[in-house]
């Protein structure tokens, strides 16, 4: 039988962090700080209002750039939240989650040929989305020791005749690492010099602590070039829904759009209108989530330090993203032996890209009485090791 699956595929490794998934549900008292998920359900008053859109009868297409209110709603929060404007009629897209959102930006705006630069570690979509646009995903490795921001000089030299787009996601996942508004200005000039494209992956921007989110778009000059890519799992604990957003200028958009409507139709209409509560009443709920992140991210970041693997201050989403290169032991390593000896699953570093290495990735969105089990177990793992 001929071949058929698709040359580009072989471009494409499955997800490095899908395997420890794997080896872990056939496990039993593992404490798993791999998954990327709020452990938070959905909270209530959105549950609700899903559950009704149902009972209701909603359960047809919406327009195929989504209900107007949540669009309207979307606008209105950007607006509030970072004063960046969209017109909920021409420049918002109600997606599948980012993912979709990222992969309709990528379709719809690169060239077979073109170049992404994309500043690593990164989310585990972000070069395949590249890929199966056609384009080449250039990776600028990011370190502990400039605090996971990527550093001009570095992002300078990625550049080719090729380059049409930077790909930015911060809060970043999996390091944790906000940008500075400095930083984003700087980063702001760079691509108004060599006239690219941004694509600003923002879905941790409420999950910050103590630091400002700087919208890419709401930076002078930024709003024309950037896509702005958000949603609803993170901050409302709504992963399952499957809702999330893009908003781009009318042109950008109409292409997005264009595509969404082939691919998808519209996105999950129950999970529309959970949106919409979210937007209207999920405010409490946010803030509450919020907080609670806080208080395991600081007693994670302790406690790794403590046991001498070097953590540096994630000061947004919900990882930490600890060293262990003092191990004597490589990272795919490390999370195996701790797995199967511990029963603990954290992703290694690389997973995330070349310059992820030599640290693992422990999210911290799971109660707090798991984390305190599963960093005991780490730390009597790290003991054994170093002897
Ligand atoms: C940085 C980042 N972007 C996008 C996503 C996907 O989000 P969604 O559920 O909206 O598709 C994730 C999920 O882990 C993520 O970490």
């Amino acid at each position: 039988m001929k071949q058929f699956v698709a040359e580009r595929m072989a471009t494409v490794p499955p997800s490095g962090i899908r395997r420890f998934f794997d080896i872990a549900a056939t496990m039993k008292d593992v404490i798993s700080l791999g998954v990327g998920e709020p452990d938070f359900t959905t909270p209530d008053n959105i549950r609700a209002a899903g559950i009704a859109s149902i009972e209701q009868g909603l359960t047809r297409y919406t327009s195929n750039a989504g209900i107007l209110e949540l669009r309207e709603l979307l606008a209105a929060h950007l607006q509030n939240l970072y004063a960046v404007k969209y017109d909920p009629l021409k420049e918002i897209l109600v997606t599948v989650g980012v993912s979709e959102a990222l992969q309709v930006a990528c379709l719809a705006t690169l060239n077979p040929g073109d170049e992404v630069i994309i500043p690593e570690p990164s989310f585990v979509a972000y070069a395949p989305a590249v890929i199966f646009a056609g384009a080449t995903p250039v990776a600028v490795p990011t370190y502990v020791e400039q605090e996971f921001a990527p550093a001009m000089a570095d992002l300078e030299a990625a550049i080719t005749p090729r380059t049409r787009a930077i790909l930015l996601g911060y809060p970043n996942n999996p390091t944790g690492a906000v940008l500075t508004r400095e930083l984003s200005l700087q980063i702001a000039a760079f691509v108004e010099k060599h006239d690219l494209l941004v694509y600003s992956d923002e879905i941790y921007d409420r999950l910050v602590y103590g630091v400002e989110h700087v919208c890419f778009a709401g930076l002078p000059g930024m709003w024309e070039r950037t896509v702005t890519l958000g949603g609803f799992s993170k901050a409302y604990a709504m992963t399952g829904w499957r809702v999330g957003y893009l908003c781009a200028n009318p042109e950008i958009n109409a292409a997005c759009t264009r595509i969404h409507q082939y691919l998808i139709m519209s996105a999950p209409t129950a999970g529309q209108v959970a949106g919409i509560e979210a937007l209207k009443n999920g405010e409490a709920a946010v803030k509450a989530m919020v907080a609670e992140y806080n208080l395991r991210r600081k007693y994670m970041v302790s406690a790794f330090n403590e046991m001498g693997l070097d953590c540096f201050e994630p000061k947004g989403a919900f990882y930490t993203f600890p060293s262990i290169k003092s191990m004597g032991m490589d990272e795919e390593e490390f999370c195996e032996k701790l797995l199967v000896e511990e029963h603990v699953a954290v992703v290694p570093g690389g997973a995330f890209g070349v310059s992820g290495r030599g640290h693992i990735r422990a999210c911290y969105a799971t109660s707090l009485p798991q984390i305190e089990q599963a960093m005991e177990r780490i730390d009597r793992f790290v003991n054994k090791y170093r002897g």
